[in-house]
């Protein structure tokens, strides 16, 4: 694979969106191809799972069906969107990618990990992230960022115990993934994270 994959993590309202987008005016500037990219969607069959699974409706679904078609996503977007993008060279910023499985899921869900390791190297067949960055925001100052749980939003209707689950499950997947998962400290403004995250990832090389 000729480009480099970046994905991002965080709770809801972390400010991936903005940061993702920040990321890529600064790449644009400097002539640096790419694409922006997210999950569960990304592609016109991942985009119908991603409105499957977070559709309030479905309130019945259980956890192992989500977890199934996150991950069933997830193959279907390395395939349409996501390899094809690195085999061209592009640089590929991805929002969410198999640690949010990890998080909302294991920690969250409260899934084993070993289930969900395992149905995602299915998926992903070795496709990992060059580098995975965390926003390290708290899910409450997140959710307060964001003004509350959107109330068709089946995931952000978990409730805060979940979402404190999930926070706390990034922060063991930072001990556990040392070398893949990376904190960047999100306490100042937009522009301090998105300078932090341009240094970064400039530093191990992954951005011009
Ligand atoms: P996203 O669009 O990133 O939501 P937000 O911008 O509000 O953070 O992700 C959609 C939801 O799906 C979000 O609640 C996190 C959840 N999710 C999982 O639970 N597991 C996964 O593997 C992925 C990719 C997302």
């Amino acid at each position: 694979m000729k480009g480099r994959f970046i994905a991002f993590e965080g709770c809801e309202g972390a400010g991936k969106s903005t940061q993702m987008r920040l990321l890529s005016e600064y790449l644009t500037s400097r002539g640096i191809p790419h694409i922006l990219t997210r999950e569960p969607g990304g592609g016109q069959i991942s985009e119908a799972i991603r409105k499957i699974i977070l559709d309030g409706k479905n309130s019945e679904m259980t956890d192992e069906c989500e977890a199934l078609l996150y991950a069933a996503a997830r193959a279907q977007h390395l395939s349409d969107t996501v390899v094809p993008a690195l085999e061209r060279g592009d640089t590929v910023l991805c929002d969410r990618y198999i640690f949010s499985s990890f998080a909302y899921q294991g920690y969250g869900r409260g899934l084993p990990l070993s289930f969900l390791k395992e149905i995602n190297a299915f998926a992903v067949e070795g496709h990992m992230p060059d580098a995975t960055l965390f926003l390290d925001i708290p899910s409450s100052r997140a959710f307060e960022r964001k003004h509350g749980a959107d109330p068709d939003d089946r995931m952000e209707q978990a409730g805060e115990a979940f979402h404190r689950r999930v926070y706390e499950g990034y922060k063991a997947l930072l001990q556990e993934y040392p070398d893949r998962l990376f904190a960047i400290d999100c306490s100042g403004t937009k522009y301090e994270t998105s300078a932090r995250i341009a240094e970064f990832l400039r530093g191990r090389g992954l951005i011009g």
